[in-house]
C-alpha cells in the first residue's frame, strides 16, 4: 500500500497523497491565522469544525446542481477531494461592504450592495494576496478568458445557493472567499470549486443583532471564536457531538 505523504502544509491545513492519484486528503489544522500571518494562534477543535461546516456546505452546493472537489469526509479532521491544478487566484463575493472593501474604498461596513460584487486576488503570501483585474488574470495567463467567465459564473451560482442556506438559518453572507481548480480531461479542462467553505472563509452575520460568528472574531480580537463556529455548525443542522 503506497503511504499517505504530506504534500502541502499551508496556514489553516495541510495536504497528504492518496493511494489513488487522483485524489487527495484535506486535513483540517486548528491553526487560526490573520494578516497574512502577522497574527497567529491555535484555536482548539477549530478544523474538526470546518471539516463538518464545509462538508456540510459542499454537499448543498452538489446538491444544487454545483460540481466541487469535495468527495467524503473521511475523519473529524480529513476529507477526500479530487486532487485539482489550483488556479492561483482567490475569489471573493461581497453582498454587504466589509474588511478590506470598506477600508480600501471608504465604504461603510454593513452597507448593502446593489448586487454582490466580485473581486480576485492572486494567491501569493510574499506579496500578501494583491487584488487584481480580469485584465491581469488574462494577460499574465492566470486563467484563460472562459475559465475567467466560468469562474465567475459559478460564483454567482455559489453565491445564490449559500445565502439561501444561511438566510433559511437566520445567518448574513456578507462576504466569502473561494478558490478553484482545474480537472484535466480527455475532453478538457473543467472548473472545479475546491478548498473550504466555512466561517474562516466567510463573514456570516447573526440577522437579529448583527453579531459576528466567523474570523472576525480572531481577527477583531472579539472573542468567543469556538462558540460562534459552533452555533454555525448547530444552525446548520450538523450533530457536531456525535462527530
Ligand atoms: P491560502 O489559501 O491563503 O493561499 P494556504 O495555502 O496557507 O493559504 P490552506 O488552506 O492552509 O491555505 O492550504 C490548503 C491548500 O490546498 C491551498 O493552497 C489550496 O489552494 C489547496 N487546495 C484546496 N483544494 C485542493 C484540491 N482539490 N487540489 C489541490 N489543491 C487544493
Ligand atoms: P477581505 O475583507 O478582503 O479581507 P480580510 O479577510 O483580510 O478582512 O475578505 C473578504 C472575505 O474573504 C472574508 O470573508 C474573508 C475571506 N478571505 C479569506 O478567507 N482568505 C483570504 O485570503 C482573503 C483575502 C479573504
Amino acid at each position: 500500500m503506497t503511504k499517505k505523504e504530506l504534500l502541502y502544509e499551508g496556514k489553516a491545513k495541510k495536504l497528504f497523497s492518496h493511494k489513488e492519484k487522483d485524489k487527495l486528503i484535506q486535513y483540517f489544522k486548528d491553526d487560526a491565522t490573520a494578516f497574512n500571518k502577522k497574527k497567529h494562534d491555535v484555536m482548539e477543535n477549530k478544523g474538526i469544525l470546518n471539516n463538518l461546516i464545509s462538508e456540510h456546505i459542499f454537499t448543498h452546493l452538489r446538491n444544487n446542481g454545483i460540481e466541487n472537489h469535495f468527495i467524503k469526509r473521511i475523519n473529524e479532521r480529513e476529507q477526500l477531494v479530487r486532487k485539482l491544478e489550483i488556479i492561483p487566484i482567490e475569489v471573493i463575493i461581497r453582498n454587504i461592504a466589509a474588511g478590506t472593501l470598506s477600508k480600501r474604498l471608504g465604504i461603510e461596513e454593513g452597507k448593502e450592495l446593489p448586487g454582490p460584487l466580485i473581486e480576485f486576488t492572486l494567491k501569493n503570501d510574499n506579496l500578501d494576496d494583491p487584488i487584481i483585474s480580469e485584465e491581469h488574470i488574462r494577460v499574465f495567463e492566470w486563467a484563460s478568458v472562459n475559465e475567467i467567465k466560468e469562474i465567475k459564473n459559478q460564483s454567482i451560482k455559489v453565491n445564490k445557493a449559500l445565502i439561501g442556506l444561511f438566510i433559511n438559518v437566520g445567518i448574513i453572507l456578507v462576504d466569502f472567499k473561494i478558490e478553484f481548480g482545474r480537472l484535466i480531461t480527455e475532453n478538457g479542462n473543467k472548473i472545479i470549486l475546491a478548498d473550504e467553505i466555512s466561517p474562516d472563509s466567510c463573514r456570516l452575520w447573526d440577522k437579529k443583532s448583527l453579531k459576528k460568528l466567523d474570523k472576525d472574531r480572531f481577527r477583531r480580537n472579539l472573542g468567543g471564536l469556538i462558540d460562534a463556529y459552533k452555533e454555525v455548525a448547530t444552525r446548520l443542522g450538523i450533530d457536531i457531538k456525535n462527530n
